[in-house]
């Protein structure tokens, strides 16, 4: 991945309210994000989820490096109606960082 993990966790702050990953994370306001590259969108049993989340990954959506691009830069235009209130992310830099940062906690 082109990112650098160790900026990546600076950048996690903005996700930190809502978000946990690494040992232990469980669910917040948002899902935790360990293990969510490969994981289908929407699909943590213990994590209540929006409809809109839910087709999205009924129809197909998988939490890829490039998935995860397009989704944190702009939540709302890919899937609308996502419960997830955060703007995005407006710098590739940034997106990469943090990119990289949670791939270090997904085996894939
Ligand atoms: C969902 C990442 C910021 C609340 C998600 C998902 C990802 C993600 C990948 C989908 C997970 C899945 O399908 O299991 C991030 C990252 C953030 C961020 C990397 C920072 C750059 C936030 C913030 C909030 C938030 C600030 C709260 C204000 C949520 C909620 C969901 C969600 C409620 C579930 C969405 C739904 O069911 O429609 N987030 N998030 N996230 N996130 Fe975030």
């Amino acid at each position: 991945l082109a990112g650098d993990p160790a900026a990546g966790e600076k950048v996690f702050k903005k996700c930190a309210a809502c978000h946990a990953v690494g040992e232990g994370a469980k669910n917040k306001v948002g899902p935790e994000l360990n293990e969510l590259i490969g994981r289908t969108a929407g699909t943590l049993p213990d994590f209540k989820y929006s409809k809109a989340m839910i087709k999205a990954g009924g129809d197909g959506l998988v939490w890829t490096p490039e998935t995860l691009a397009t989704y944190l830069a702009k939540p709302k235009d890919m899937v609308p109606g996502t419960k997830m209130a955060f703007a995005g992310l407006k710098s590739d830099a940034d997106l990469d960082n943090v990119i990289a940062y949670l791939a270090g906690f997904s085996a894939q």
